[in-house]
């Protein structure tokens, strides 16, 4: 049998699991853990260690079709800064609640489009969270861009405020597939926001490529990997295209009968691999590549890779603390995703308290397998011992899992007594497989396609 159709028989075209960014997933959190374990797990907080700290501005000027994201079109400036206004409230209100002293390891800035916000909006933004989290020497900023909707002074703006690594949107650069997708985004002016990045010292850049989309054919697809190539950036994330018309719904307007089928799919993201590795990148889990020198590698290589809801990071803080609508925090118990809609959010700070809405408090089994699931995600490796060190006789919950997974994938997988290994050949796989060690996966929620 062909190595496809062999996938294609495990499930790879047909199987809808989560991306696992967290465990258990966020369909699984539940209203009954909101605000007061939110204000119970900021206050326990250790001072003594730096926190993560992220920032969700859901708004873009344009609103592309095929976008999964959480975000809402504006022309007007005006309910973005009275969203700031309720970002410095929440502020307030964190600085109540968290232990004194807490420094900000990280700092990252997403959406919707970060730089929707003019130079005067970044600044305040910025002081805001320097006001309560003061930074640690080695602190990090990133940023997600939007290359059609940045200009030199808000770079600048950025930058002052030490901004020092930025991932651009990409997708794909030809003409049809963009006009297919609702997102016109010429390469010159994605060169010249590059260029601007770089010279305001940007370190470390990502790029956003999507595979799957409407009209990408081999051909049309090498001329957008070449121009991505020329742009020399130092990671690239290779998403699938998740089409989740039921969830996003402007993603109504993608034309299904243009979509790639399973097989073309497979290729285009097989094509894309073979050019990053080619270019001299490092596959990193299972959607990222990076320069060997690139922070992201170097964690990969020395087995420092985490999860989070950003996708892959070599970001070691335990607790991430989601600021605005719907972000989610992660603390050593738990997660707590603050009110998704940005009305619902805005009431809640309107009403003097965070606006945790829904979550999860981690039992010690939870505990124990979200690593595993981190490890399988990262590593493509369970590692029965390191988990057997951390978590002793609770892993004994995994052998019946660990045995399915060796029955189910066979040789595409090396089960000895101390790991479970991936091959090479299995990679494709790595979404189900983890699946297969989430005891939380809900029946009913509909997830994007494993491929
Ligand atoms: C918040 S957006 C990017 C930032 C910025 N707004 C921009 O458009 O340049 C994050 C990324 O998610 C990815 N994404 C969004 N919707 C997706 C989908 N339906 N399937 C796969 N990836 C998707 C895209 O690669 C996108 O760049
Ligand atoms: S891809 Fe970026 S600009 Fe387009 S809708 Fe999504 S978040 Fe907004």
């Amino acid at each position: 049998m062909k190595q496809i159709d062999r996938l294609a028989a495990l499930g790879l075209f047909d199987s809808r699991v989560p991306r696992y960014t967290s465990y258990p997933t966020a369909p699984v959190f539940s209203p009954d853990v909101g605000l007061s374990s939110q204000r119970r797990q900021l206050a326990a907080l250790d001072p003594k260690v730096p926190v993560s700290v992220y920032i969700h501005i859901p708004f873009c000027e344009r609103l592309c079709w095929f976008c999964a994201c959480r975000t809402q079109g504006t022309q007007s400036l005006s309910p973005v800064e009275s969203y700031i206004g309720t970002l410095e409230a929440e502020l307030a209100l964190l600085a109540d609640t968290l232990p004194k002293g807490l420094r900000m390891g990280r700092l990252h800035w997403g959406g919707g489009t970060p730089t929707i916000l003019p130079p005067a909006l970044i600044h305040r933004l910025a002081r805001a969270v320097k006001d309560v989290f003061p930074q640690t020497p080695d602190w990090e900023f990133s940023v997600e861009i939007d290359p059609t909707l940045v200009d030199r002074d808000k770079i600048a703006a950025l930058a002052a405020e030490g901004m020092n690594r930025a991932s651009i949107g990409i997708q794909d650069f030809d003409p049809l597939v963009q006009e297919a997708i609702g997102r016109q985004q010429p390469y010159e002016a994605t060169l010249a926001c590059v260029e601007d990045l770089r010279a305001a010292g940007i370190t470390s850049l990502n790029a956003d490529l999507v595979y799957g989309l409407p009209h990408q054919t081999p051909a049309r697809m090498a001329d957008t990997l070449d121009k991505v190539l020329s742009l020399k950036p130092d990671r690239i994330a290779l998403f699938g295209y998740a089409h989740v018309p039921w969830v996003a719904k402007r993603q109504k307007l993608i034309d299904e009968t243009v979509l790639p089928d399973d097989q073309a799919r497979f290729a285009l993201a097989g094509q894309s691999a073979t050019a990053f590795a080619e270019a001299g990148f490092q596959a990193i889990g299972i959607d990222h590549f990076a320069l060997p020198d690139d922070g992201l590698a170097k964690a990969a290589r020395s087995g420092h890779l985490r999860r989070n809801f950003q996708g892959y990071t070599e970001d070691i803080c335990p607790a991430l603390i989601g600021i605005g609508a719907s972000s989610i925090s992660r603390f050593p118990g738990g997660y707590v995703q603050n009110a998704a809609a940005t009305p619902a959010y805005i009431k809640h700070i309107e009403d003097g308290h965070l606006a945790g809405a829904r979550g999860h408090e981690m039992t010690e089994e939870d505990q124990m397998r979200a690593r595993a699931i981190e490890m399988i995600m990262c590593d493509f490796t369970l590692d029965r011992s390191a988990l057997n060190l951390q978590f002793g006789a609770l892993t004994a919950g995994l052998d019946a899992d660990l045995e399915q997974v060796a029955a189910r994938f066979g040789d595409l997988v090396r089960l000895t007594d101390t790991k479970l290994e991936i091959t090479k050949a299995g990679r494709p796989m790595t979404r189900i497989i983890a699946s297969l060690f989430d005891a939380h996966m809900p029946a009913d929620a509909k997830f994007s396609r494993a491929s």
